[in-house]
């Protein structure tokens, strides 16, 4: 071999690469072909490894023939390279284009449950009057949600409340039956004047029609001061009723009967169906029943550490459900806790 020939053959191979280079259209594609060429067992190796067949003068000018073209085989594929993450940023771009001027997709939009909406406005009307909101808890003592409400155990009022006991807990702890123990939790964990509001659910073993539920709500309220009268539970339970049905609506007392209040009434308010003139709905008497309420029992009072000698207070429950009904004119209290989207969508 002489160094003519020598030199075509590096022509020939920078040829070849130039092409390789040329037509390698992805990285991966021109990695290869770099080694092929200019790696460590590449054909430019390959070639210099044959210069020991050149005439010894010849040797020296190996290098400046093979270094120019080595240089640009590096110079071209780093070009190349180059331009290969050019056109696949572009292919990146294009793929995951963002156009921002299509309309978004709209959310649909959540509304409160009836119930929640409703005890919120319980909330709101007397908290106008002063009256806070405390939590109390769904399974309860039984100590608290009877005895310390003046039902020990032999009461016959105890068969109003078709109790669901926690098993194991050897009758000792149940799903409270009304909010009413939360006005014991209230006078014991502050002191008068008090002004409370205990709302939730309640639980009942209840055989379920379009009026009862074995799970629903009540609204309990409590107020203790001294010289706390009939006449402000009156007062403002006509406030109430006027800011949730609207200021014509009629209200009427009723004796009633509970072991915690003493006396007890039953409060009612004009038939919202008839205005009174007698309907289905109002069983034809023109009234609708919406809550219980009375003095709070002397017991109760000192049960909940509060001496009777010195304050005075009213309390009431409602059942949130109830309101909820009469203020949608909803039919069927089952409605509330079916979870289907039309009904509760329609709010
Ligand atoms: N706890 C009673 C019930 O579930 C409702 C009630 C009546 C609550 C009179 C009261 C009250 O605070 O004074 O039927």
């Amino acid at each position: 071999m002489d160094l003519q020939s020598f030199s075509q053959q590096l022509d020939e191979l920078r040829a070849r690469a130039l092409d390789a280079v040329a037509t390698a259209d992805d990285p991966a594609e021109l990695d290869s072909v770099e080694s092929a060429y200019l790696g460590r067992n590449g054909e430019l190796r390959k070639l210099l490894g044959n210069i020991g067949q050149l005439p010894g003068p010849d040797r020296p000018k190996v290098g400046a023939l093979a270094n120019p073209i080595r240089e640009e085989l590096e110079a071209t594929i780093a070009t190349r390279r180059a331009r290969l993450d050019e056109i696949a940023l572009d292919v990146r771009l294009a793929r995951e284009k963002v156009d921002v001027t299509l309309p978004g997709r709209a959310l649909p939009r959540g509304s409160l449950h009836p119930l929640i909406e409703t005890q919120r406005e319980i909330a709101r009307i007397f908290g106008q009057f002063g009256f806070v909101t405390y939590d109390s808890p769904q399974v309860e003592t039984e100590a608290l949600n009877f005895e310390a409400l003046n039902i020990p155990a032999d009461h016959p009022a105890r068969d109003l409340w078709d109790t669901l006991y926690v098993a194991g807990s050897d009758r000792h702890l149940l799903l409270r039956t009304h909010t009413s123990p939360g006005q014991i939790r209230v006078m014991r964990s502050t002191s008068p004047p008090i002004r409370a509001l205990s709302p939730g659910r309640c639980f009942r073993y209840e055989a379920v029609d379009a009026s009862h539920g074995f799970e629903f709500f009540q609204v309990e309220g409590l107020m203790v001061d001294e010289g706390t009268t009939l006449a402000d539970l009156r007062g403002l339970l006509d406030e109430f009723a006027h800011g949730m049905f609207g200021p014509d609506t009629a209200t009427r007392f009723r004796p009633g009967y509970y072991p915690f209040t003493e006396p007890s009434v039953a409060f009612d308010i004009g038939c919202l169906i008839c205005g009174g003139s007698g309907c289905p709905a109002c069983k034809r008497t023109g009234w609708l029943t919406i809550l219980g309420a009375g003095m709070v029992h002397p017991v109760v009072l000192r049960n909940g550490g509060i001496d009777p000698e010195r304050y005075q207070g009213f309390a009431f429950g409602m059942g949130t459900d109830r309101i909820a009904m009469l203020r949608h004119g909803i039919g069927d209290i089952r409605s509330f806790l079916d979870d289907d989207m039309r009904f509760l969508g329609s709010f």
